[in-house]
């Protein structure tokens, strides 16, 4: 996605070789024409998979999966990491450890909000090594729904995610592709997709 790409390279900064810091745009400060185009794509791209639900988890993920909800006509839920005054009994829990942050995370789902039979996309802002979609995955199956796919703004393809989640069996969808951080310089991976 051209205008993705475009805006990483104007607006990302790399920290060290594994981290690219997009908060100008996508993880502090959100920009809401970019957000509304990368809703467009994810929904071009899964328009024939007969998604009945997104589900994503907060906080950075919620705007490009709110966004393709839109767009879809179908609701959007996000798991939550903290602990909910109201959301208690009734809820589907993974843990997900994050190696980026040294931590793990409780994360939950009501059940109210996922059905048998629902055909769940998986949205994401950054895939790196994986867990959070494979979390998000096994609450959408503890459901009984299949998950059609993970959508991911910035796939970080030198981490091991998106082949883990591919040879899982999962498709994995992303819009730009990170071969590489290294010496301050983001490239990508060559576009397939012709964006
Ligand atoms: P994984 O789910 O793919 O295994 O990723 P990981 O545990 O490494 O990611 C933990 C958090 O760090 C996630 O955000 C993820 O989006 C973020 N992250 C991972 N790599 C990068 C990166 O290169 N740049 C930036 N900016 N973030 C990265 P989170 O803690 O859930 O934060 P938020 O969604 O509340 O903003």
């Amino acid at each position: 996605m051209k205008l993705l790409r475009d805006k990483v390279m104007t607006e990302g900064i790399v920290l060290g070789d594994q981290v690219l810091k997009v908060d100008s745009f996508l993880n502090h400060q959100m920009d809401p024409l970019l957000m509304k185009e990368i809703g467009r794509e994810f929904a071009r791209r899964f328009q024939d998979e007969g998604i009945t639900r997104i589900l994503t988890i907060e906080s950075s993920g919620i705007a490009p999966a709110i966004m393709t909800a839109m767009e879809l006509g179908v609701p959007m839920i996000f798991a939550r990491k903290h602990k909910s005054l109201t959301l208690k009994d009734n809820i589907y829990v993974e843990k997900v450890y994050s190696f980026t942050k040294r931590e793990s995370n409780e994360i939950t789902v009501s059940k109210k909000f996922l059905q048998e039979g629902d055909r769940i996309l998986i949205i994401d802002d950054f895939l790196a090594n994986g867990e959070a979609a494979f979390g998000l995955a096994r609450i959408a199956e503890q459901a009984g729904a299949s998950v059609a796919g993970i959508g991911i703004v910035i796939e970080k393809s030198f981490q091991p995610g998106a082949g883990l989640l591919q040879e899982a069996g999962y498709r994995v969808d992303s819009l730009v592709r990170i071969a590489s951080l290294e010496n301050g310089t983001v490239s990508f991976v060559e576009e397939v997709h012709g964006q």
